[in-house]
């Protein structure tokens, strides 16, 4: 059964009054639908969570955006229109087939490739009309980036690998170091920061490259399949972990293949050949029959 409603209708509506500022996500989690017993979530806090959402201000917001590469002269457009909104302290997946556009359009919230057509605001700030040393500056400065492959320099430490980013921001060796080890510890490896890549697990490299995405506390956490080279129990690891982050009031926005890995996140919205096609709150997915490949 589908209690409440789309994402995109209830954007549409103006909020009357303020509302409370709780945790959203988690309120709409507090108190059970009574009609439908302890397990279902209360439609009233869906709403609630949704108007919270245009209230509070968007970290993310798309307007029409379009993405053509060209093969020569010939124009192959890949993102086709896509409106998006993301409040602060969100959690997105982005879903779709193979080839749909998704790192298109990840690799365009975190500002490593720019539009072809619409306009992007992160934080407010208009980033599809900034020059490359613009847009480098707020990469370093509002953006964590998880790739499938971690991405990790092999000849560096865990520990440097994670600091690179404070050496763009201009820190000393001594805080680097310190900020780093720090981080790592959160992440649950502390006891591996003079270990290279090579001798890291695929489960530990990930969580090296999320503590890389964190170290300058980015308004926006951006993973683009991060489970996706990883077997399930590590997968499990790796989302818990982002759930930890979100909860700690960040905004994370993934890509994934799989409907188990999406369910940890509060909102799916699909994408099919450069558009949105459906915007729903992960308690609003249909029942999802088929098993993923991870097989959670
Ligand atoms: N640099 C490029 N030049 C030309 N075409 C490209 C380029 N990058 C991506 N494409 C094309 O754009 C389309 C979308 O690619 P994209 O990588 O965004 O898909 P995706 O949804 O992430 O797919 P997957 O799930 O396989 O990772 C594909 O048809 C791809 O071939
Ligand atoms: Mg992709």
């Amino acid at each position: 059964m589908q209690c409440g409603v789309k994402v995109s209708e209830i954007r549409n509506q103006k909020p009357q009054k303020l509302l409370p500022l709780r945790h959203p996500a988690r309120s709409r989690h507090d108190e059970a639908c009574p009609q439908t017993g302890p397990k279902a979530h209360n439609p009233k806090y869906d709403r609630i969570f949704e108007i919270s959402t245009t209230v509070m201000e968007a970290v993310i917001s798309l307007t029409d955006i379009r993405k053509s590469y060209f093969l020569g002269k010939q124009e192959l457009p890949v993102l086709k229109g896509i409106d998006l909104k993301i409040a602060r302290n969100e959690y997105v997946a982005l879903m779709g087939p193979s080839g749909s556009g998704k790192s298109t359009l990840m690799n365009i919230l975190g500002c490593l490739d720019t539009p072809t057509k619409g306009q992007y605001i992160l934080n407010g700030k208009d980033v599809s009309r900034m020059e490359d040393d613009e847009l480098a500056d707020v990469r370093n400065t509002e953006i964590g980036f998880v790739f499938q492959q971690f991405n990790l320099l092999p000849r560096l430490t865990a520990w440097e690998n994670v600091a690179l980013p404070l050496i763009y921001a201009g820190a000393g060796k001594a805080e680097r170091e310190e900020r780093a080890k720090a981080m790592l510890e959160k992440v649950g490896l502390a006891d591996r920061s003079h270990h290279k890549p090579n001798e890291l697990s695929g489960g530990q490299s990930q969580r090296v490259a999320i503590a890389r995405a964190l170290i300058n506390n980015p308004s926006l956490l951006l993973a683009d399949e991060p489970t996706g080279n990883l077997d399930t129990k590590t997968s499990v690891e790796i989302m818990d972990l982002f759930s930890k982050i979100h909860d700690q009031g960040n905004t994370v926005v993934l890509v994934t293949h799989e409907e188990d890995i999406a369910n940890f996140t509060r909102r799916i919205v699909r994408i099919r050949d450069g558009v949105v096609e459906s915007d729903l709150l992960t308690s609003q997915q249909p029942a999802i029959k088929e098993k993923s490949s991870h097989g959670i």
